[in-house]
């Protein structure tokens, strides 16, 4: 609500504009619904009173770091604050204790280092430059002095920084409540790690962000009574399935397919990969490489982060053949078959693809060409066999995609919990939620998502 009793002719204001957002000026002149204002870009508009806002002249320049100091808390004062405080680096801003991150797209690393976190250790809130590290600390210590578990919870539009404060606050927290293991591989190194195997399998480019979570994502980090971090559960939610074989310009499908058709050799030979122009589930999208990105380097990388979270290289080896399985899945075209509405794999190349599926899951060719092309339905006497046409075998192979791959996320998500292990006995934790972040669509397809669901 604009403050009206406070604008008068000399005022000065903001107004919205239509490139700028808001755009400050002096009122010239007031005539009841409307308000002449002479902005500082040189125009001179008549703005609605009710659009208009005071603009606060004695703010200082470069910002306040919190925004209940703020002289007027209505939009265009906090943006313009959010903005003064960006054009030097300052992203963080407190609004009493909520924390707000602008993000910065540049890496800032002066502002992360361990020196940075020794600083924030038992400092007074508020004291400090706003940061994730002041409210990580906030939280331990309340947890710790009076027994009270805490949860952080972290939201914004895709592309905002949720993801990366996350990983901010679990970098403190393994800080403060973190101990050297014996065998290197402490809880709260396994707990850092599992980011990069999830991202990995979880994580794609959309065209907001080329490492957007698609899923959601609960961390229960368990401490014991001296505040020492003593287990840990990663839980997950509603990870995006119809991305698996269904890919719009210009984004991607999940990392991991890229990563793996650029492993090295024996392995794209093991998994019978190729380029990744040559399967249809990724190449929907013209999109197949990110800027900075080096495939085969996080292919690597992946390995070792599932070393450390405690992947065995058989476990590995398994889940690298469900990831190639479902990408050769997807190149299995149907044709009608000899009988009546029924269908086959459309030539040698589908039938070869069949068989490096069966092959790479292990299982009979003809089992698995007959859950694609038939559907058993089971009644109170018989089993009815019924045959499927060619797009209804399409339509199973790919519900067969998702939920192979969906599962194979799941199941990641229980062998790293399995493997960093929760203390039962804790009566503390400290839980961080990283929620799925909302995008706004021109055209919004959820409608044609359920049925896509219900008709699975
Ligand atoms: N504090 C930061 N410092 C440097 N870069 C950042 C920071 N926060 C975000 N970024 C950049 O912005 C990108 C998007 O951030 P992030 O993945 O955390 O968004 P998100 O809110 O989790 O989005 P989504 O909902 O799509 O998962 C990061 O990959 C990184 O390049
Ligand atoms: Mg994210």
């Amino acid at each position: 609500m604009s403050a009206l009793s406070s604008i008068v002719v000399g005022s000065h204001v903001w107004v919205e504009d239509p490139e700028v957002a808001w755009i400050d000026g002096n009122v010239l002149e007031v005539d009841g619904e409307e308000i002449k204002v002479n902005c500082t870009s040189g125009k001179t508009i008549i703005a609605k009173t009710s659009n208009v806002y005071p603009k606060d002249t004695e703010a200082p320049s470069g910002g306040v770091d919190d925004m209940t100091k703020l002289a007027y808390l209505h939009e265009p004062g906090v943006l313009d604050n959010f903005k003064c405080r960006y054009a030097t680096n300052e992203i963080y801003t407190y609004t009493g204790s909520i924390l707000i991150a602008v993000n910065p797209f540049k890496r800032l690393p002066d502002l992360y280092g361990k020196d940075v976190m020794e600083k924030y250790k038992g400092a007074v809130f508020g004291d400090l430059s706003p940061h994730p590290f002041a409210i990580a600390d906030a939280a331990y210590r309340q947890m710790v002095n009076d027994g009270i578990s805490q949860s952080i919870l972290v939201s914004g539009e895709s592309g905002a920084g949720k993801t990366e404060s996350t990983k901010m606050l679990m970098q403190y927290l393994a800080y403060m409540g973190g101990r050297a293991a014996a065998d290197g591989r402490s809880v709260e190194q396994k707990v850092l790690e599992s980011n990069p195997v999830l991202e990995a399998f979880g994580n794609a480019k959309t065209v907001r962000n080329n490492n957007s979570s698609r899923f959601g994502k609960f961390v229960e980090i368990q401490f014991d009574k001296r505040g020492r971090i003593s287990g840990a559960a990663i839980r997950t939610y509603l990870l995006e399935r119809s991305r698996v074989c269904q890919v719009s310009d210009p984004e991607r499908n999940y990392h991991c397919f890229y990563m793996l058709c650029n492993a090295p050799p024996e392995d794209v030979e093991r998994y019978k990969l190729a380029n990744p122009r040559k399967f249809h589930y990724l190449n929907q999208s013209n999109c197949y490489e990110l800027d900075g990105l080096d495939e085969s380097k996080e292919y690597l990388a992946t390995r070792r982060a599932m070393d450390v979270v405690g992947i065995s290289s058989d476990k590995q080896d398994a889940i690298f053949r469900v990831v190639a399985a479902v990408l050769h899945l997807g190149n299995i075209e149907f044709e009608k078959g000899n009988d009546p509405d029924s269908s086959e794999p459309k030539d040698d190349e589908s039938r070869s693809h069949l068989k490096i599926v069966a092959d790479l899951f292990m299982c009979d060719e003809k089992s698995l060409e007959n859950s694609l092309c038939k559907r058993i339905m089971v009644t109170r006497d018989e089993k009815i066999t019924k045959s499927l046409d060619a797009q209804a075998a399409a339509i199973s192979r790919d519900a067969l995609a998702k939920t192979v791959y969906s599962r194979l996320f799941d199941w990641l998500v229980d062998t790293i919990n399995n493997s960093i292990g929760q203390d039962l006995d804790s009566n503390h934790l400290i839980g961080i939620l990283d929620i799925y972040g909302f995008e706004s669509f021109k055209t919004n397809r959820c409608l044609t998502v359920l049925n896509n669901f219900a008709s699975i």
